[in-house]
C-alpha cells in the first residue's frame, strides 16, 4: 500500500462515471495520486442500483478489495452512489474495511470526509442526507497535466421528480435539484478554455431543467442557448431527456443551433398505451410520434436512439408487438434494451402479473433482433445518405490495417465511432477533420479524410 493513493470502481450510469471522475479530481487536487487496487489506500467503490442485483455487485466488488488488500485496515474502502443511498450505515456492518458511505448528494462531501478518516482511524462517516439545492463541488487541479478531453461532461441537476413506476432512481438520487446556470456556463467555460469542443450535459430529466425550486428562471431551452452561445464550442449534447418534457422550444433548438448535434436519446420504454399507462410515462404511442414527427421536421436528418424495456408486469405478447412496431416506425439507430427488474420501493414492484424469466428473455431476443437490423440499415444508409461528414477525434483507434495510415477513432455528428487513417507521428486528438465515409461495420464506421491536406 502506498500512502496518499486512491482507487475508484464506478458501476452505472453516465452521471456516476461523471461523480467518478470529480472525485478523482478532488482528490488529486488534495495531492493523491491514482493507483491500481494493490497500491491504494483509499478505495472508493460508486454503486448503481437501476437493476438486478445490486447489492450481489457491490458486495462481490468489496470481497475482491478484501482480498486484494489482504484485508489491510490500513485501506479505507468507501461506498458511494446509488446502493450507498439506499443501505447507508448497513455497509458498515457488512463489511468492516468500509468505514465512509456517500450517498447521491453525499458525494461531495466525500474528499473531505476522506481526509478526516486517515487522520483518526478508529472514525466512520456516512453522508446519507439530500441536500435541498444542487450542492456545488469543489474544483479539480488547474490545467497543469495539459489539456482536457475533446469531450466534457457537465451535470445541469440531480436527482428525479418522476417516479415512473419501474424505477428506482427518484429515491436513490432525491428530488429534482437545478443547478445553477450561472454555476453551469462558468464551467461549460472552463472546459473549453481547456480545450474541450464538445459538451454533453448530464441529468436523469434534463428537460425539465430549471422546473423545480433550485431553478433560477432558466428553461432548458434557454441554457441550450447560452452554452451554443459560448466561443470555441463546436458540439452540443445532452442525456436524458423525457419525451413528455420536450416542449417546442427544446424542438426548435434542433433547427436554430447549429452546434445542437442531430441525434437525440430519447427513451420510449414501451410502445403499448396500456403498459406506458402503467409505467406512469405520461404520453403515449401517438404523442411519441407526433413528437418524432417534430423533431425530424425541425431537423431532417436527426437520428433517434432510444432506452425499451421488456416484460414490465402484465405486458402481453400484443403489448410486445406494439413496441416492436413503435421501433420501427421512429427507426431508432439504436437502443439500450432491458428486462424488467423489480426494484424494492418502486410501485411496479407490488404489480400482479409478473412476466415469466424466459418470456421475458425470448422477447428481449426478438427486440434485439430487430434492433441489429435497424441499426445495420441506418448505418449502411449513411453510404449515400450522409457520406459526407465531420469528425471530432477522440483517439488512436485499435482498427489500423497492416501497412496503412495508423487509424485514429472519433465521433461523428450522430455520436456514431468512426475510424480513419490519418499521418503518423502527430497528436490528433481534439481535431475536427472533415471525412466521406467508405464503409459499415456492425456499430462504426469507417472514412477517409477528404478536407485540405494539414
Ligand atoms: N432518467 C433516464 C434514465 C433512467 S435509468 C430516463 O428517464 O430515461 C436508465 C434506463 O434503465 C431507463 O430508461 C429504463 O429503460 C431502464 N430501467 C430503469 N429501471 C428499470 C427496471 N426496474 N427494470 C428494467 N429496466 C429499468
Ligand atoms: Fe427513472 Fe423515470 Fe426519472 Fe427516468 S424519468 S430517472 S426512468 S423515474
Ligand atoms: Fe444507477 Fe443511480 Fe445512475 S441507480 S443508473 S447510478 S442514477
Amino acid at each position: 500500500m502506498t500512502e496518499r493513493t486512491y482507487h475508484i470502481m464506478t458501476f452505472g450510469c453516465q452521471m456516476n462515471v461523471h461523480d467518478s471522475q470529480w472525485l478523482g479530481r478532488a482528490l488529486t487536487a488534495r495531492g493523491f495520486m491514482e493507483a491500481p487496487l494493490e497500491e491504494a489506500q483509499v478505495v472508493v467503490v460508486n454503486t448503481c442500483s437501476v437493476r438486478e442485483k445490486p447489492e450481489q455487485k457491490v458486495m462481490s466488488a468489496l470481497g475482491r478489495i478484501r482480498q486484494v488488500t489482504g484485508g489491510n485496515p490500513d485501506v479505507l474502502v468507501g461506498v458511494a452512489g446509488c446502493v450507498a443511498q439506499q443501505l447507508g450505515e448497513a455497509f458498515f456492518t457488512k463489511e468492516s474495511q468500509v468505514r465512509l458511505v456517500a450517498g447521491s448528494d453525499g458525494i461531495s462531501g466525500a474528499p473531505a470526509a476522506i481526509e478526516r478518516l486517515l487522520e483518526e482511524p478508529g472514525l466512520k462517516l456516512s453522508l446519507l442526507d439530500f441536500t435541498s439545492h444542487y450542492a456545488e463541488r469543489e474544483a479539480g487541479p488547474e490545467t497543469a497535466e495539459g489539456p482536457s478531453d475533446p469531450v466534457a461532461y457537465i451535470n445541469i441537476m440531480q436527482g428525479c421528480d418522476n417516479f415512473c413506476a419501474y424505477c428506482i432512481v427518484p429515491f436513490t438520487r432525491g428530488r429534482q435539484k437545478s443547478r445553477s446556470s450561472t454555476a453551469i456556463l462558468e464551467e461549460c467555460q472552463a472546459v473549453l478554455d481547456k480545450g474541450a469542443r464538445e459538451i454533453s450535459l448530464l441529468g436523469q430529466n434534463v428537460n425539465a431543467f430549471g422546473q423545480d425550486k433550485s431553478g433560477d428562471g432558466t428553461s432548458f431551452a434557454q441554457l441550450l442557448r447560452q452554452i451554443a452561445a459560448l466561443p470555441g464550442l463546436e458540439r452540443l449534447r445532452y442525456v436524458t431527456p423525457h419525451p413528455k418534457d420536450m416542449g417546442p422550444e427544446d424542438i426548435a433548438a434542433f433547427a436554430e443551433l447549429p452546434q445542437l448535434c442531430p441525434r437525440l436519446h430519447l427513451p420510449l420504454q414501451a410502445g403499448s398505451d396500456a403498459i406506458l399507462k402503467s409505467m406512469r410515462r405520461r404520453y403515449d404511442s401517438t404523442t411519441f410520434l407526433q413528437l418524432v414527427e417534430a423533431l425530424r421536421a425541425a431537423r431532417p436528418d436527426i437520428a433517434l436512439s432510444t432506452d425499451l424495456i421488456v416484460g414490465f408486469p402484465g405486458e402481453t405478447e400484443d403489448d410486445f408487438q406494439a413496441t416492436l412496431d413503435m421501433m420501427r416506425a421512429c427507426d431508432f439507430m439504436s437502443s439500450f434494451s432491458f428486462i424488467y427488474s423489480d426494484r424494492p420501493g418502486a410501485r411496479a414492484a407490488l404489480f400482479p402479473d409478473k412476466i415469466p424469466a424466459e418470456v421475458a428473455q425470448d422477447r428481449l431476443m426478438r427486440l434485439q433482433a430487430l434492433q441489429d437490423e435497424l441499426g445495420a440499415r441506418w448505418l449502411v444508409g449513411r453510404l449515400d445518405g450522409q457520406a459526407q461528414s465531420t469528425l471530432l477525434l477522440e483517439g488512436p483507434s485499435p482498427k489500423t490495417s497492416e501497412g496503412q495510415e495508423p487509424s485514429w477513432q472519433g465521433r461523428d455528428p450522430y455520436g456514431v465511432p468512426v475510424h480513419v487513417p490519418l499521418p503518423a507521428g502527430i497528436d490528433h486528438t481534439g481535431r475536427l477533420v472533415q471525412v466521406t465515409v467508405t464503409e459499415a461495420k456492425k456499430h462504426s464506421l469507417m472514412a477517409v479524410r477528404t478536407g485540405e491536406p494539414w
